[in-house]
């Protein structure tokens, strides 16, 4: 099961970050970097988590501009060999399609998996609807937007627990599905408010799993991998 595990490096500390890396690379399939790590340190703290045994690193700065300069950021962050980076979708067709020409720009086997982002799960439907003029549900919106995501070209899309099987059910076979808020059960929920557990995310139509804190914060790491380990047997 590890291998649909993405574990989130969520600290500004590069040693902490190399150390979470070097703990956990043979067991997990992914480390996912965000502003907290590449703002200090640039993209090359990329390189240097890679030197530290990260051999596959998720991008998630979530690129959301004009449709050149979201080309530009992919071509940088090609340059050090990410595996997946997120772009939101409501940059619109123009913004998607120019990201995916310059991912086509690199080599197949080294080409970055392009990940949308449709609604925030920080945005409820009175903020979607009340504040930003949206008429649709919320969960119409983030289906809407799934969607058209897949359809300009995107590998996959990134959604909480609770969404998982609209989504699935939306796109059939065709795109990756990632989720972050994944708790062991009975584990600490943290701030995530739409928690969800590994096995019934991945019986739902997940490919990947986020974990941040319930693996970096574990006072026993072996056990929880152990536990991860065995969902789905
Ligand atoms: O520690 P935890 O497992 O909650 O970390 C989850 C990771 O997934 C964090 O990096 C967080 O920013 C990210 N994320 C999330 N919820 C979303 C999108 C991303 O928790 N809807």
């Amino acid at each position: 099961m590890l291998r649909n595990v993405i574990c989130a490096l969520d600290t500004g500390d590069l040693n902490e970050a190399i150390t979470t890396v070097q703990r956990l690379s043979p067991r997990v399939a992914a480390f996912k970097v965000g502003h907290g790590l590449t703002l200090p340190h640039g993209l090359g703290v990329l390189d240097k988590l890679r030197e530290a045994g990260a051999q596959r690193i998720f991008l998630d700065l979530k690129f959301h501009d004009i449709p050149n300069s979201v080309a530009l950021a992919v071509r940088e962050a090609a340059k050090h060999d990410v595996w997946m980076m997120t772009l939101h979708i409501s940059g619109g067709p123009a913004m998607l399609t120019a990201a995916i020409e310059e991912a086509k720009n690199v080599s197949e086997e080294k080409r970055p998996l392009l990940m949308g982002v449709s609604v925030l799960t920080s945005l409820d439907e009175h903020t979607l609807q009340g504040d930003l003029g949206v008429d649709r549900s919320l969960k119409d919106h983030m289906l809407y937007l799934s969607r058209m995501g897949i359809d300009h070209g995107l590998d996959g899309v990134i959604c909480s627990a609770e969404e998982i099987k609209d989504i699935r059910d939306v796109l059939g076979t065709n795109g990756i599905i990632a989720t972050p808020g994944i708790r062991l059960p009975g584990g600490a929920t943290h701030d995530q408010r739409r928690v969800g557990e590994p096995k019934q995310a991945l019986e739902d139509g997940a490919d990947y799993l986020v974990i941040g804190r319930a693996l970096t914060a574990a006072s026993d790491l072996e056990a929880v991998l152990d536990r991860l380990d065995s969902v789905g047997e």
